[in-house]
């Protein structure tokens, strides 16, 4: 048994997850592990309730993960997301511990949402979370500069848009903005921002070379794409759109797919194209060497009249010392 994701298809792999984010007596649909040298030891049968004695010994023996073979990932997921608006909530459990917990489940619903982009659950799943990540963001100041200190650098379709979700709402945090329906419009449409890349195939996405000129007509379909896809659903607040439709969008017109210019561009636009293009240049790609945060905030400030100025300077802000990540 193993981890390792080079192991042989026949071998069980498993998954690290917090003892914390088990829930008292819940009866669970997926076995729990203990790591034991290199072997995965079983520990505790599906359907048999997790108490707190239980609870109790792994604490003694200094357990705070537990392992979940890969092949019950989507019951756990499920069992999170179901009890994701407690966990986020319950102070007992360290803050940094539920930050994470918030993001590993973004990060798998987003790959179910990109799997399935148009299935009205999906898109639903997905609205719930940013209620439950807006609900923690809200619970405490140190919150949201949590979920950032937590953010992947490496890149992937999944983390790309949780990571833009989470700078979008840290920098509508950091400009005022408290009011949960709003912050919720906006984190759902960041982080469905890119949604419509579902139709431009991997083979494009993925290309290394220069695009040729139909592949770039392709790549710059993709807000609307996104728009349609998501409107068959008919559960998105109007104000999540922006993102979606404009975060490709620049002030000073240079922007797609509308070209629109600074007083054209929605609030959330103008938010989600500040994260979008940051977590684009900080993170590692196959054709893209990451660049850190200062050189990225230096480059996007050089573009002039790109980013909407007053926005980019509480984004830069809001990386330094007065700001929410001080180290
Ligand atoms: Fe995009
Ligand atoms: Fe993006």
């Amino acid at each position: 048994m193993s981890l390792d994701s080079s192991a042989p298809a026949t071998e069980q792999q498993f998954f690290a997850i917090f003892l914390d984010s088990l829930r008292l007596d819940a009866i669970l649909d997926f076995d729990l592990y203990i790591e034991q040298g290199p072997e995965f030891i079983l520990y505790r049968s599906a359907r048999l309730p997790f108490t707190e004695k239980t609870r109790r010994m792994l604490l003694e023996n200094n357990t705070t993960r537990l392992f979940v073979s890969t092949d019950s990932r989507q019951s756990y997921q499920h069992y999170l997301e179901c009890n994701l608006p407690d966990i986020v909530q319950d102070s007992s459990i360290q803050e940094s511990v539920r930050g994470s917990i918030v993001y590993d489940s973004a990060k798998f619903l987003v790959k179910d949402l990109f799997a399935k982009p148009s299935l009205v659950e999906n898109v639903r799943r997905g609205q719930e979370l940013i209620e439950s990540t807006v609900s923690f963001i809200l619970s405490s100041d140190s919150a949201i500069s949590c979920l950032l200190q937590i953010m992947a650098f490496d890149y992937t379709t999944y983390t790309h848009s949780v990571n833009v979700c989470t700078l979008s709402l840290a920098l509508a945090q950091f400009i005022g903005i408290r009011n949960p329906s709003e912050l919720e419009a906006l984190g759902t449409g960041a982080l469905l921002h890119d949604i419509g890349k579902t139709r431009v195939g991997e083979p494009v996405l993925n290309k290394i070379e220069p695009l040729t000129p139909d592949e770039l007509f392709l790549i710059k379909r993709h807000p609307q794409w996104g728009c349609e896809l998501l409107q068959k659903s008919n559960l998105l607040a109007p104000e999540s759109y922006y993102p979606i439709i404009q975060h490709h969008e620049r002030m000073n017109g240079s922007g797609y797919p509308h070209g629109l210019g600074r007083n054209d561009i929605h609030l959330f636009g103008r938010i989600t194209a500040i994260a979008d293009a940051f977590d684009a240049m900080t993170t590692e790609k196959a054709y893209r060497h990451a660049i850190d945060s200062y050189p990225a905030l230096k480059e996007m400030f050089a573009e002039e009249g790109a980013f909407d100025p007053e926005l980019l300077s509480e984004f830069a802000r809001m990386f330094g010392p007065s700001g929410l990540i001080d180290d």
